[in-house]
């Protein structure tokens, strides 16, 4: 089926506007980041969250958790994804500060991508797919001829994620943390052995920082070539 990929750093807007694309042309929206987030969530229900991120990080990567062992389920009902830890829909607790500081370590195991990669890859034998994410024009669908990297400065990406944590009353961060954050993320995100964060040769790249949601969409739309 036919596969739009859609990457770019966080807050750039991917997730968005890949949830407005699915619905406009009827295609299922895969967030990747989700499904690392709810491996992150259960790794640290399994193992604790140790005392830092960092001392969770050295227990993970002894544990040798087996990704596939860890009870996740990515549910799809009326085409939208639900993330399941599982009986227990997790979709609000995969977006804590304490898991989204701990899910370089998930990120950077190989085992945990082949699990991402290949609940994506399962998702696209069945139906039309907007995957977003960090590395889905470059290793998980490098076919498809529908490949966009979303960019945006740090500065508005952390500005687009401030107003949308109070949107869901939720001032826990400042916006200098989240500026903090984003751009430590970044570096993580971009510096990763496999998987990194990286525009694909044949991606189009749209920089996002002065175009509203519909600007962002229609320009896509323009350029998507449908193949079934
Ligand atoms: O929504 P936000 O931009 O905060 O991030 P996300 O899409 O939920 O992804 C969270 C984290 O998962 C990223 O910072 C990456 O470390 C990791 N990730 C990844 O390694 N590969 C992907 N395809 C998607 C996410």
């Amino acid at each position: 089926m036919s596969v739009i990929a859609l990457d770019g750093p966080a807050g750039s807007g991917k997730s968005t506007i890949a949830g407005m694309l699915a619905e406009k042309i009827g295609f299922l929206h895969a967030d990747s980041g989700a499904i690392y987030r709810t491996i992150t969530l259960a790794s640290v229900q399994k193992l604790g969250s140790g005392a830092d991120p960092e001392q969770f990080g050295a227990m993970f990567q002894k544990s040798d958790l087996d990704p596939d062992g860890l009870g996740i389920r990515v549910v799809v009902s009326d085409g939208r994804q639900s993330n399941c830890i599982g009986n227990v829909d997790v979709g609000r607790e995969i977006r804590t500060p304490e898991v989204t500081a701990r899910i370089r370590y998930i990120a950077d195991s190989v085992n945990c991508r082949n699990t991402v990669n290949r609940l994506l890859r399962e998702f696209a034998d069945e139906t039309g797919l907007v995957a977003d994410g960090r590395d889905m024009g470059t290793i998980v669908f490098p076919d498809t001829p529908n490949k966009f990297f979303l960019e945006a400065s740090v500065q508005v990406r952390a500005k687009r994620r401030y107003e949308e944590m109070l949107g869901q009353g939720n001032s826990s961060q400042s916006l200098a943390e989240i500026e903090r954050d984003i751009a430590r993320r970044d570096e993580e995100d971009r510096n990763r052995a496999v998987g990194a964060l990286r525009k694909a040769d044949d991606a189009i790249l749209i920089d996002t920082s002065d175009l509203s949601r519909e600007d962002v969409l229609s320009r896509i739309l323009a350029h998507i070539q449908f193949r079934f």
